[in-house]
């Protein structure tokens, strides 16, 4: 596996490796699970070279965010990429990706504004930025998300729509289902904040939520379901619920009744120091 950080010898190496087939970028923070590795393991299965892309993002964390403190673990995501045969890492640093003078943000409206971007102010504005850049970078044929981050992937595909990307085409924009713990928490890099009790806690996450689509399913009204969700939540051990809301699948609009379309229910709350993130399928009514 080669490890580059900088964007010359990056192009190089994708225009030689692209002679043997299609490329695939999966983009990270780092800090890898199974989760990541099973959209490594997905790219492999469709493209002859895969990319991996290490960047931890200042401009999608807010002041007072966890940036300082984001879990930061080169060598051991090298060693786990090498073993999964990933040919290259791209790991620039911080003023490889904006170097001094650096004045350009993408902000996609609408599908950003509520959730978490109502929660995390500019956030989707740093991921839709930074994800442009890699994908410029990287110009690979397809790029692979996991569903966990669910409005993230609908602002990364409003943002390849709207700019007419076609390195890659929005269609080749792939989102991957959630991998989760044998108990039910979806896996993430911030799960590693939790104490061992917190850790318990947090599996009332998934249990409220499927809870909450079984009660919708069976006739409660949305309201109620999301509010029990939320009781469930705070007496679970979670401190507070930024959100718990059903909503249209594909533009995230909020719907107050059980759902005739493909719809999401999706849900961030706090606990300890760690702010989860969780979204599931709502089944359609009747
Ligand atoms: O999901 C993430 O890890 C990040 O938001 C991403 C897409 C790599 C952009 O920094």
């Amino acid at each position: 596996m080669q490890t580059i950080n900088r964007l010359d010898s990056l192009r190089e190496a994708v225009a030689t490796l692209r002679e043997k087939g299609k490329v695939a970028l999966v983009p990270t923070m780092g800090a890898l699970h199974s989760g990541h590795l099973s959209l490594v393991r997905a790219a492999r299965e469709r493209a002859a070279t895969v990319v991996v892309s290490i960047f931890v993002n200042p401009r999608q964390f807010a002041a007072g965010e966890d940036l300082d403190a984001y879990p930061r673990q080169l060598e051991a995501d090298s060693a786990l990429l090498r073993a999964e045969g990933v040919e290259l890492l791209w790991a620039p640093t911080p003023a490889a990706m904006y170097p001094d003078g650096y004045a350009t943000n993408i902000s996609v409206s609408g599908v950003s504004e509520g959730l978490c971007g109502a929660a995390r102010p500019g956030h989707f504005d740093g991921v839709a930025t930074v994800v442009c850049k890699l994908f410029n970078q990287v110009r690979p044929d397809i790029a692979l998300f996991g569903e966990k981050d669910w409005q993230q992937l609908a602002v990364i595909r409003r943002m390849a729509r709207d700019l007419d990307l076609s390195y890659p085409h929005v269609d080749a924009i792939l989102g991957m289902p959630t991998m989760r713990e044998t108990d039910g928490l979806a896996m993430s890099s911030r799960n590693a904040y939790l104490t061992a009790q917190q850790r318990a806690d947090a599996v009332t996450l998934p249990r409220a939520m499927q809870a909450a689509i079984a009660a919708i399913g069976s006739g409660t009204p949305v309201d109620a379901a999301l509010a029990g969700l939320e009781a469930d939540l705070l007496a679970g051990g979670f401190v507070s619920v930024d959100y718990a809301q059903v909503c249209d699948a594909a533009s995230l609009a909020p719907l107050t009744t059980a759902p005739v379309a493909p719809a999401r229910l999706l849900v961030a709350a706090r606990i300890g120091k760690a702010r989860l993130i969780d979204n599931m399928d709502v089944p359609v009514a009747g």
